[in-house]
């Protein structure tokens, strides 16, 4: 499942983000990629562990806590330090996987990525190209979005950066670690959460529909969540 979610910054904070990383070094994205990665790879990145990663990062972790539909989508377990890229002209990321188990750093854990999300930070405007295209059972999906806006995604997924051929794109970017692990199931709790917000508009919270359907809801992530 792909899901688009709008305005997870405002402007303000998409502003704050950049004026962090214009401030900061920038180093070769492949020092975060594994070996197969790391060939289909040509772009830059803050570094990981660098005070404007931090800063930058926990605007974007606070902006994720107060989105219902990330929290639908994704159902967080844990969050990864939100990482930041750009592409400069002429730079890509081929068709590749994400790494299915990631260090979490400082942390002595690890985290297994279900979820992968792009948050972009650059109005399509200002650049062509790079879009990011997202391959799943029902084709490739080309997804370019306004400053601010992010694209949640399976990490089971193939997918790449086209190359940049006017400007430079920035972005966000992070995995998670979802409290249900299989695509298909977190995709039937995300239709089953959006189909009671919409009972919800024609019936009265208390009615028997939806409390039952709630009911339903709550039960099925009892059985599939592992915490
Ligand atoms: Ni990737």
């Amino acid at each position: 499942m792909l899901v688009q979610v709008r305005n997870v910054l405002t402007p303000e904070e998409v502003a704050q983000c950049r004026g962090i990383l214009e401030g900061s070094p920038w180093v070769d994205g492949r020092v975060t990629a594994g070996e197969v990665a790391a060939k289909a790879k040509n772009n830059l990145q803050i570094p990981q562990d660098s005070a404007e990663a931090r800063a930058a990062g926990d605007i974007v972790l606070k902006a994720l806590g107060r989105n219902p539909l990330f929290n639908s989508a994704a159902l967080p377990l844990r969050v990864l330090p939100p990482m930041f890229n750009r592409y400069d002209e002429g730079m890509y990321f081929a068709a590749h996987v994400d790494g299915a188990v990631r260090a979490i750093p400082g942390a002595g854990m690890r985290l297994r990525a279900d979820v992968s999300t792009t948050l972009f930070l650059t109005d399509p405007a200002d650049y062509d190209g790079g879009e990011l295209v997202v391959e799943d059972s029902y084709g490739s999906h080309s997804v370019k979005l306004p400053a601010g806006d992010m694209v949640v995604y399976p990490t089971t997924s193939l997918h790449r950066v086209e190359p940049i051929t006017r400007g430079s794109r920035w972005s966000s970017f992070f995995w998670t670690q979802s409290m249900v692990k299989d695509d298909g199931k977190r995709t039937l709790l995300y239709d089953l959460d959006h189909a009671i917000i919409e009972t919800r508009k024609n019936l009265p919270d208390g009615s028997r529909a939806v409390v039952g359907l709630t009911n339903c809801y709550h039960n099925l992530l009892r059985r599939w969540a592992e915490l």
